[in-house]
């Protein structure tokens, strides 16, 4: 017992003299370098977990490691939390949030609801619908005449179980061959309302909508309505959609209102951290609700995971590139793998135009998430600069903000220009400040917190226009505007701005 008391004796001293005479900042390094030893390991295992691994060979033995692996992870990045707070309280304030925009459902158990679209391969759309009703047939009726339906697909359901919510009939079905630029109308489940797409074209140009950080609030309602008030042919959207944070019935209101816009153009998104949705012990496997309702086009592109993967567009003259913040990323990782192998696959005189989209910013002069995709750069930036990569876009952060051209924290005519688009809704908030002495702040040409959307308009093998849309403008007013010229075409002066607008480039 003495002994024990001994040790305890010591032990509390040593706290008391870290505590007395550390200041903030050291605890901080303390609890970052705690954090970056235990989280590679948990991530590993919770992305395992994910692609249904076993990582002990027992389910007992899985479900305990698991159970380990979250906890600890909760309690390190609580710990590394609190101590952010600490040495950084002063610095950034929130404004107040916005009302959730929740959508009910007042039709029967049968009837689609939530519908939204995504591409499969160069022809084919995957329709994804929910039904509270588990036995609704998993068909789709189309055809490019309202009510006229020439053809049918059946595909199939899934559900999960989230504590104690469990989900309705989530279901996918793929139709196609599809004709390019042709208006289908279509039927799910047999039942319910008409909806109607129109198809990506099959060559330039083509007009992506970009937004990230969705959630579902008066201000992801006002993007929403921006969106719709201009045509375009398909959505990106870089992580953060429902901001359900493990409310599993916002993941079916969310559903609900977007289904006007995702039902009509195709929604191509990968996950942002607000998808991860893990509880201690209780849930432990990572994006159950995301991977479930939100199933991409991952086993085309070679990929084993839906966090992560790749599809062309307008007949492949622009390859896309959805990687996972938060899926291992490191070199051996098996997404590093697949990336390489991805690009390697890319030629750049078929596909003059190279897009990569991720959560987590790698270049952010802003105060909120400052490093956090520090990791994750320095393991694949070399790949996207080597494939001449000619835009990389990340949400997290909820601003606007383009940098010129950029190559491991310099400017580089060769390497992608980086945007954060992490502007679109969501309760938490604008990030309001920016640093003003960044070390990146000489490579950023045009920040503002304002919740907005771009566009990526590529207009031909060598030419792309990007827009900034501010909400708080009545019309779609332009507040940001840069033509690009892509690094396939390896010219040496590679981005011009148009006149009037803010001074770019290199
Ligand atoms: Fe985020």
């Amino acid at each position: 017992m003495c002994k024990i008391a001994r040790v305890a004796a010591a032990l509390i001293r040593v706290l008391y003299l870290v505590a007395v005479a550390a200041p903030v900042k050291s605890l901080l390094a303390v609890a970052k370098v705690a954090f970056s030893l235990v989280n590679a390991p948990c991530l590993r295992y919770m992305n395992q977990a994910a692609l249904g691994r076993s990582c002990t060979g027992t389910f007992c033995g899985d479900l305990l490691v698991g159970a380990m692996a979250h906890s600890w992870r909760m309690l390190v990045q609580g710990l590394t939390s609190l101590m952010f707070f600490c040495a950084h309280a002063d610095e950034y304030v929130r404004p107040p949030p916005s009302p959730l925009v929740l959508m009910a459902h007042d039709k029967p158990a049968s009837h689609p609801q939530q519908v939204h679209i995504s591409v499969v391969g160069a022809n084919h759309m995957r329709i994804s619908w929910v039904t509270d009703d588990r036995n609704a047939p998993s068909v789709v009726e189309y055809g490019t005449s309202p009510g006229k339906y020439t053809a049918s697909a059946t595909g199939n359901h899934t559900t999960y179980h989230y504590f104690f919510y469990k989900s309705g009939a989530i279901h996918h079905v793929t139709i196609g061959p599809l004709e390019p630029v042709t208006t289908y109308y279509y039927r799910c489940g047999r039942a319910g309302d008409e909806f109607s797409f129109r198809t990506p074209p099959a060559t330039l140009p083509i007009e992506f909508v970009v937004i990230g950080d969705l959630g579902q609030t008066g201000w992801t309602a006002s993007t929403l309505s921006h969106i719709g008030g201009g045509d375009y042919d398909m959505l990106l959207l870089p992580g953060d959609l429902s901001y359900a944070d493990t409310q599993q019935p916002l993941w079916d209101s969310f559903g609900r209102l977007v289904q006007p816009l995702a039902s009509a153009r195709p929604w191509m998104v990968t996950e942002g951290n607000h998808e991860m949705e893990t509880l201690p012990v209780v849930e432990f496997a990572p994006f159950a609700a995301y991977n479930a309702r939100w199933r991409m086009p991952h086993e085309e592109s070679g990929s084993r995971s839906n966090l992560y993967y790749s599809f062309d567009a307008a007949g492949g003259a622009a390859h896309v590139v959805m990687l996972g913040s938060y899926a291992a990323f490191g070199e051996g990782s098996e997404q590093h793998r697949w990336l390489e192998a991805d690009l390697a696959r890319v030629d750049r005189r078929r596909t003059p135009w190279l897009l990569v989209l991720l959560h987590a910013p790698w270049y952010n002069t802003n105060q909120a998430h400052q490093g956090e995709g520090e990791r994750m750069r320095l393991a694949m930036e070399r790949m996207l600069y080597e494939a001449r990569v000619d835009v990389v876009f990340a949400g997290h952060v909820h601003a606007y903000e383009r940098f010129t051209r950029i190559y491991d924290n310099e400017a580089d005519s060769r390497g992608p220009m980086y945007i954060t688009i992490g502007d679109g809704g969501n309760r938490e908030g604008l990030a309001l400040r920016f640093i003003e002495d960044h070390k990146s702040a000489h490579l950023s040409v045009f920040r503002e917190a304002s919740f907005g959307h771009g566009r990526l308009r590529i207009v031909n093998e060598t030419s792309a226009v990007w827009t900034w849309h501010r909400n708080d403008d009545e019309y779609a007013t332009v507040r940001d505007e840069v033509w690009l010229e892509s690094l396939a075409a390896a010219k040496p002066s590679l981005a011009t701005t148009t006149a009037g607008r803010h001074t770019d480039e290199l």
